[in-house]
């Protein structure tokens, strides 16, 4: 096999669960390329820095895990302008990368417009990451976003894709599920092909990724060597590492997860 160094393996935001330190022990482990925090919910008005330090305490150590892992900061919001000030805000106080969440499947959030329920306007969502885009523009700092393939069905999958790409994101993580499909099992990763075909921004695979064999079957599907993985890093924080001897045509270790 051909040597693979280039595939990043990135951990997943999970609200409620990746805190600054689980996200230390995580990236202790080695493999792992980026973290992104869990969510701040933005509607309106400005947060203060001190609420930004605290979703991310990272942010006073140059936005890194203590082992040097960069951690990306998470809104989620639908008003352009909440946006796109918060996230102004968010790299004064030290944020290096900032990701939209277009994925959050909650009622609350949803019902004002937020996470997920974005999937149904593409029009909406260009608008949103556009105007954080063109905020952040001025401080050098990139956007990125994570979505899911829709709220209800994948009618407007690929439209919101181009949406996110000419709205200026640099990286597009997909959440190979709709709203409706919660966290059932399968993900669908041959939806991140499809979505990898029409933007022209480095894509990573999200969804059901818990093994090695996973992750190998996943790029067999989607043709995306990127990943994200949100629960497998918390059952095998290895999972990285071990995704990074494969692709390095190096011996695997082996982790007894239950030993
Ligand atoms: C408890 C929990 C909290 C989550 N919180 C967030 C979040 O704050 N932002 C986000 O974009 N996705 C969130 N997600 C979705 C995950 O990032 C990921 O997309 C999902 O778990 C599928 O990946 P996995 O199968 O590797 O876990 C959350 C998922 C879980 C299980």
């Amino acid at each position: 096999m051909k040597a693979n160094l280039t595939a990043l393996v990135a951990v997943a935001p999970m609200e409620g669960v990746m805190d600054a330190t689980t996200r230390d022990l995580i990236t202790r482990q080695g493999g792992w390329d980026f973290c992104v925090t869990e969510f701040l919910r933005v509607t309106q008005g400005r947060q203060p820095a001190r609420v930004f330090h605290r979703l991310c305490p990272e942010l006073r150590q140059n936005a890194q895990t203590p082992t040097g892992v960069p951690v990306h900061l998470q809104l989620l919001g639908s008003d352009p302008q909440s946006l796109a000030e918060n996230a102004q805000i968010a790299v004064s106080a030290g944020a290096k990368v900032v990701d939209l969440n277009f994925g959050c499947p909650a009622k609350i959030v949803n019902r004002h417009l937020g996470g997920a329920s974005m999937l149904r306007y593409p029009d909406r969502l260009y608008d949103a990451t556009f105007a954080t885009a063109q905020a952040l523009k001025a401080l050098n700092a990139p956007v990125t976003a994570k979505m899911r393939l829709g709220y209800d069905d994948t009618e407007l999958t690929l439209d919101n894709a181009r949406a996110l790409n000419a709205a200026g994101i640099t990286q597009l993580v997909v959440h190979a599920r709709t709203r409706a499909q919660g966290y059932k099992p399968p993900a669908h990763w041959e939806w991140v092909a499809k979505i990898a075909e029409v933007v022209d921004v480095p894509v990573f695979a999200n969804g059901d990724i818990w093994t090695l064999a996973d992750y190998q079957r996943c790029v067999a599907v989607s043709g995306v060597d990127h990943a994200m993985l949100g629960r497998s890093s918390m059952t095998n924080p290895w999972l990285a590492k071990q995704i990074k001897q494969h692709l390095a045509g190096e011996e695997v270790e082996q982790v007894d997860l239950n030993g």
